[in-house]
Order: C-alpha cells, then structure tokens, then sequence
C-alpha cells in the first residue's frame, strides 16, 4: 500500500477548500494500491468530512492534536473530539510546529499517546537531527502502530527536495531503530516529477505540502504513483 499525505498548513478559508474539493473531485480516480491522506487545518475537517471522506481510498487527517485528554486546556484540540469527527491520521511533530510552537519531543510522544487511544494513526515526522532523541522518547508499544515520515527541514517547502538515494540512506538509518513501523514516507518539496523516485528508493509514500494546495497538482502526483 503506498500513501500520498497531503499537508494544507495554515493555508485555506472554508470557501478556498470547498473550491479545492470540487476540483480534486472531478479529477479523482481511486487507486487500488494507494491510500490518500488530506489533512486540513480544524476549521475545515467537517467540510472534506462530508464531500471527501466516503470516496474510495481517501481519509482525513489532522496537522496537529493536542497532547493532553479531554480538559481544561483552552485552544487545544483534542484526539478524541478528532475521532469523533471520523479522522483517522494526525501528523505529530511536525518540524514547524516544532520550530514556530517550541514543540517538544516529549509534547510530541504525549500527542502520540493520545492518538492511539483514540485509534487515529500518527504521522511521526522525523529529521535527522533530532532523531534519536525523539525516538527515546516513544514507547516501544506503539511502534506497530505509526506511520514515519522523514522530513528534511532544509527541503520542506524550499523547492530543494533532497537527493531521493540520500534520503533514502537516512531513512534506512531511522528503519533500523523502528523496523515496524507501518510505513515509511518522505516529505520535503514534492513535486509531480520528483515524486516516483522515492518511491523506487524504497519510501511506501509521500507527504506534500506546497503541491497540494493545487489541486490539480496533487492530482497529478497521485496519477504518476500508480
Ligand atoms: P513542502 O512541505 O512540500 O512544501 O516542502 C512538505 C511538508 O511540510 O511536509
């Protein structure tokens, strides 16, 4: 199963993102073999909820979730009132949120926790740099249950993607500390041209961030993987 993640960050009003679902569902063709994520910020997860979720091989995400329950946690959202929603992945550390929100490898373990007991798979995203911090963080437990994302911060939203060989070369480093992951994605300037690469490199799937916003290039991407 291959994964295609797309990551709208703080981008579209509600009208922006009704007009990007009319487009993406005109052009939509489900693949067999391939899973797509969308992950729209909290404003908008009901409105791709009801146009998007009950097509084939697509679900929603979340860019982010909160890493306590339930409580008095003003502005937080939280993994149970996505679940209830009906999302079924959250991206968990994303390096903005860790760069512009001071998030750390211990908030980022303590969001996973909550995902997991709501059932919503998270999407660890990983840099080099930090990596084995982070994974110390994790519980062994829960492995089995993340999807991995390495994600180079000099190649996220630059136009720098980084060498597909190279990323793949950290990547295997990263595979041999969480072997069970569920699957293993890159993310960093994807484009429609670039995107096959990784696949033939060894990656299960991709995260996308600028080329999603049009829709029609994410389309395009989905086309090229299968
Ligand atoms: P980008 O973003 O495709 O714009 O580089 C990717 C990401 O943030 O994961």
């Amino acid at each position: 199963m291959k994964m295609v993640v797309a990551n709208f960050k703080s981008h579209q009003t509600i009208s922006e993102a009704e007009e990007w679902i009319k487009v993406f569902k005109n052009g939509y063709l489900p693949k067999e073999e391939i899973k797509v994520v969308l992950a729209p910020g909290f404003t908008n997860i009901q409105e791709f909820m009801r146009e998007v979720e009950g097509l084939r091989g697509v679900a929603i995400g979340s860019q982010d979730s909160s890493p306590f329950p339930p409580g008095a946690y003003t502005g937080a959202v939280n993994a149970r009132q996505l679940a209830v929603l009906g999302v079924k992945y959250a991206i968990a550390g994303h390096s903005e949120r860790r760069k512009w929100f001071a998030e750390t490898h211990q908030e980022v373990a303590n969001k996973i926790r909550e995902l997991l007991e709501q059932k919503i798979t998270p999407i660890l995203c990983l840099d080099r740099d930090y990596l084995n911090i982070q994974i110390a963080a994790l519980e062994s437990e829960w492995i089995n249950r993340i999807v991995v994302a390495y994600e180079p911060v000099a190649a996220i939203g630059s136009g720098q993607a980084e060498d597909p060989e190279e990323a793949w070369r950290i990547a295997e480093k990263i595979r041999a500390k969480l072997p069970e992951v569920k699957a293993f994605i890159y993310g960093g300037s994807i484009d429609a041209k670039n995107a096959m690469s990784y696949l033939n490199n060894g990656f299960d799937g991709l995260l996308v961030g600028t080329d999603c916003l049009d829709p029609m290039k994410f389309l395009e991407i989905i086309k090229i993987l299968g």
